[in-house]
């Protein structure tokens, strides 16, 4: 595929101010309790990431942060949305729980069919959509937080094939900290983060996929948004920008060192509306 086919698509995103954010718990391995978080400084970034989405031409929602919920900030864990209807999120640890009826409430106000879901599942955290793949496949990791049960459950909601990948490093707990779509089509990874058998997977369906190593996932260089041309991610992740640009995507560096001592980068903060 040349340059010229990497052609953006106009998206809906659905972001929450870090205004309550802090490290209060620790629920992943990033997450350090003693270390403190710039909270002015977690909001001034988060403004700019905002800011770079819509320069793009995306419009952003914004969920109303409430207090007493430190990680509303990862606003891609709340739900998984795919053509109108919404797999609705259901949280491994009690601390996030509440996470979950703020974002039913925001699609509430929408046209949208909303599921709430029976079994353990983290949204866009743990899944991924890839429209024009196979005819709209959905990808989801398990391992850490989502219940392989709720894979099954989100292919019966959703109406779209469901690919279980097995995350084996607790540092990567999430899916989105170890794969991204890089546009209609086609993913980025960091395949030891996955089992054998998992990698086996994404070879298979994804031959021309954009590999990344253990630097570029540490860096949360994997925990991306990228419209299918534009390429947001972690100013740390500087390989993985050299990969992408490689492939014919413009790379585009944003600072989010705050958002990372909770254990997440952009993808986290950013979740994708599809109606
Ligand atoms: N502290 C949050 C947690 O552990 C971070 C969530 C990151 N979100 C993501 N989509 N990977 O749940």
């Amino acid at each position: 595929m040349s340059r010229t086919d990497r052609m953006p698509r106009n998206r809906t995103y659905l972001m929450c101010p870090p205004d309550h954010f802090a490290v209060e718990y620790a629920i992943n391995p990033w997450m350090d309790t003693a270390a403190a978080v710039d909270a002015a400084l977690a909001l001034r970034q988060w403004h700019l990431l905002r800011e770079t989405l819509t320069g793009l031409g995306h419009a952003v929602h914004v969920l109303d942060p409430q207090p007493g919920l430190p990680d509303m900030v990862y606003a891609a864990n709340g739900a998984f949305s795919v053509d109108g209807v919404v797999y609705g999120a259901r949280f491994r640890y009690p601390q996030r729980a509440a996470e979950a009826a703020a974002h039913q409430l925001f699609y509430a106000g929408g046209r949208w069919r909303y599921e709430g879901a029976v079994h353990i599942n983290e949204g866009e955290g743990d899944f991924a959509y890839l429209p024009g793949a196979y005819g709209g496949l959905i990808l989801a990791g398990h391992g850490f937080r989502t219940d392989p049960a709720a894979h099954v459950e989100a292919q019966e909601v959703l109406g779209r094939p469901v690919v279980s990948l097995w995350l084996v490093d607790p540092a990567f707990y999430h899916l989105d900290t170890a794969l991204a779509a890089l546009d209609d089509r086609n993913v980025t990874y960091y395949p030891d983060a996955f089992s054998g058998a998992s990698q086996q997977v994404l070879r298979q369906l994804f031959p021309d996929a954009v590999l990344a190593d253990r630097g570029d996932a540490e860096a949360f260089g994997l925990n991306l948004v990228s419209d299918g041309r534009h390429v947001v991610l972690n100013a740390d992740a500087i390989g993985m920008a050299d990969k992408v640009r490689a492939a014919g995507y413009v790379p585009i560096h944003v600072e989010l060192s705050e958002l990372k001592r909770g254990g997440g980068s952009v993808k986290c903060a950013v979740a994708e509306l599809r109606p």
